[in-house]
């Protein structure tokens, strides 16, 4: 069911690479709500990934695009208004990747050169969007721009490796650049900060199968998959949250504020008795 919340709204979306992407989900629902959009990837993810599909399917153009270039950006913020025929009102950052993840190198052997390649792409790309739309003066008054976190940004995971370093730089930003461009043009900038959801990105994440079904139990109305982060990024980019500005909103399903559950406490107990030999001493824990 359509709310029309976003009629009339011109936005761009970066990073729906499959339809398992939360960029994904969110491009159909903006469209559903009535918005017009552009979408932009990687050159590379334009031309051998599923985007095409979904460009068909919403009759939008896609402007590939490296996040880490300013001179891309540019090109992506230009079009996008000579495409929609005007300033921009929201803009979805939906960007993330780890060379080290990806590699296997593990927090303590860290390549630096990558651990820059991880910042630049999973965080500061998100600066570089915010200056580079603000010096273009791209998007409109009110404007809401959004990028998805995780909480390993304020937590520690096994797992999420310099990811972690990344999401914190990307918050920080949010907040840093929120002040700015509120005070200046009312554009109000946030993270939302989801819960682990299969996509490509998600499934590089050591242990990932794991991990969603401790966070699952843990919180109290479950993990919110990528369908319902994509509810929760179109009602950021409507006039129902037009005071939201700088925040780290999560969408987790409670997991945030839980410290330990009924449902994890009985399974963790579980774990132990098949580790206790026959006098029941604990053998393993
Ligand atoms: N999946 C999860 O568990 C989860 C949880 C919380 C937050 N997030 C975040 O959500 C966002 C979207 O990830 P996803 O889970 O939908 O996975 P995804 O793999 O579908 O999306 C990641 C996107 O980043 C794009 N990308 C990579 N390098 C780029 C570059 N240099 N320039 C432009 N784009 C580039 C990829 O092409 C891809 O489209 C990421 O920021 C991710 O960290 C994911």
């Amino acid at each position: 069911m359509s709310y029309n919340l976003l009629k009339g709204k011109r936005g761009i979306i970066f990073g729906a690479l499959n339809e398992q992407s939360i960029a994904w989900k969110v491009a159909e629902l903006a469209v559903e709500e009535g918005a017009t959009i552009t979408l932009s990837n990687t050159p590379v993810a334009v031309r051998m990934g599923e985007i095409s599909a979904l460009s068909d399917k919403l009759n939008c153009e896609v402007i590939p695009a490296d996040a880490t270039s300013v001179e891309d950006l540019e090109v992506v913020f230009q079009r996008s208004m000579e495409i929609l025929g005007g300033k921009i009102d929201f803009v979805l950052h939906s960007i993330g990747m780890s060379p080290n993840v990806r590699k296997k190198n593990t927090y303590d052997n860290l390549d630096y050169n990558m651990l820059g390649k991880t910042l630049d792409i999973s965080a500061i790309s998100f600066h570089k969007m915010l200056q580079v739309a603000k010096k273009m003066n791209a998007i409109a008054d009110y404007g809401s721009v959004v990028a998805l976190s995780y909480i390993a940004a304020q937590r520690t995971f096994f797992g999420y490796n310099d990811m972690a370093d990344a999401k914190s730089l990307l918050e920080s930003i949010c907040r840093s650049f929120g002040y700015i461009y509120g005070r200046e043009h009312n554009v109000r900038i946030n993270t939302i900060s989801q819960s682990p959801t299969m996509t490509t990105a998600g499934s590089g994440v050591k242990g990932m199968d794991k991990l969603m079904d401790f966070s699952n139990r843990m919180s109290p109305l479950g993990n919110a998959d990528a369908d319902e982060c994509a509810n929760y990024c179109i009602t950021m980019f409507s006039d129902l949250t037009r005071k939201v500005t700088m925040q780290t909103l999560f969408h987790d399903g409670g997991f945030s504020s839980m410290g330990m559950s009924l449902r994890a406490m009985v399974q963790y107990e579980k774990s132990f008795e098949e580790y206790c030999d026959e006098n029941g001493n604990i053998i393993y824990g």
